[in-house]
């Protein structure tokens, strides 16, 4: 019986004679620095199946949307609390409250050594005036935009690094979905999916915790220490079945999926497929492409004829005029 239902989900989401879904990742960054509420909202204009965030904890327990567990590449915390860096010479979002991140502005992302921003076309670093969001926030605009604007673009939601949250004592998960089921993302039919790049973290979510949401198992690389993950293993037919027990989908690397050297198909999106995984890779950038695209349509192209259900992307305009 489980099965039959793990099917029928998949036959759902899978996007057999329809559109890959336009995952609008860290909402519009192309334009507005990324996870930022103004950036959400020109992202929600665009018209995404879904706006993606990610999210780490306070000092005092609240979730805000920042991609690294650290402030600085995003934001002046070295400048507003320059005493409060770790040994390591980093600033972490979990040794603040939210009443001091609210205090930071929001810039660019940028580089540590340089100071320079990692994009060097996208908007001016410093320029205007961004703040850090809370999840409350997020959400609430989100749902807000989706009422006025008569839409269902959905949450996407990644929690990041949960063992580090459980070595500083913290329990991102549990905390996650009682905050996402205040707002009514509870079941998997709610317009949500959950993501996490650790495959324990998940495991946990969906036996222990005993979520019902969407989840989604990030795939990486091991060399990239993003978790204790064992990725190589993952990403094999074994590993699929695996992560076809508790995940409705994975969120695999482009490269995964399209030949790093010449775009060709891999076989993976196959290989997911056949163990009834929807794909959604990660992340399609117009000013960032792969060596073998000679332009965004022709990496959008490629994505699309490899059979993928979604895309992550930075470009959630031109995405959506594609597809
Ligand atoms: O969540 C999908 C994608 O965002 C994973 O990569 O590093 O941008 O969070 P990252
Ligand atoms: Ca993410």
């Amino acid at each position: 019986m489980k099965k039959i239902l793990a099917l029928c989900l998949f036959l759902t989401l899978s996007c057999a004679n329809k559109s890959p879904l336009v995952i609008a990742h860290r909402q519009a960054p192309a334009y507005l620095p990324e996870h930022t509420l103004e950036s959400a909202t020109l992202a929600h204009g665009m018209n995404p199946d879904y706006l993606e965030i990610d999210v780490v904890m306070t000092r005092d327990n609240h979730l805000v949307i920042l991609h690294d567990i650290h402030l600085d590449t995003v934001t002046n915390v070295a400048k507003k609390y320059s005493t409060r860096k770790r040994s390591d010479g980093r600033y972490y979002a979990i040794d603040f409250t939210l009443k001091e991140i609210k205090k930071l502005r929001v810039h660019e992302r940028s580089s540590l050594k340089t100071g320079k921003q990692r994009y060097a076309k996208r908007f001016p670093k410093g320029n205007s005036h961004f703040q850090v969001p809370s999840l409350e926030e997020f959400i609430e605009l989100l749902q807000g935009l989706n009422t006025v604007r008569k839409k269902d673009i959905g949450l996407y939601i990644e929690y990041k690094s949960p063992a580090f949250h459980r070595r500083n004592k913290k329990d991102i998960e549990k905390l996650v979905l009682n905050k996402l089921k205040s707002y009514g993302y509870n079941d998997q039919n709610d317009k949500v999916f959950l993501q996490c790049f650790d495959d324990k973290s998940l495991k946990r979510v969906k036996y222990q915790l005993k979520s019902k949401l969407k989840l989604v198992q990030l795939i990486g690389e091991n060399s990239w220490g993003e978790s204790k993950t064992d990725y190589d293993k993952l990403k094999t037919a074994e590993g699929l079945k695996e992560i076809s027990k508790y995940a409705v989908g994975i969120g695999p690397w482009i490269h995964h999926v399209l030949d790093h050297k010449s775009g060709g198909d891999t076989g993976f999106i196959k290989l997911a497929h056949q163990n009834n995984l929807v794909v959604h890779p990660y992340t399609a950038r117009a000013d960032d492409l792969p060596k073998w695209a000679s332009n965004f349509d022709h990496l959008l192209s490629a994505l699309e004829k490899v059979g993928i259900d979604g895309v992550f992307t930075d470009f959630p305009d031109l995405a959506r005029k594609k597809y």
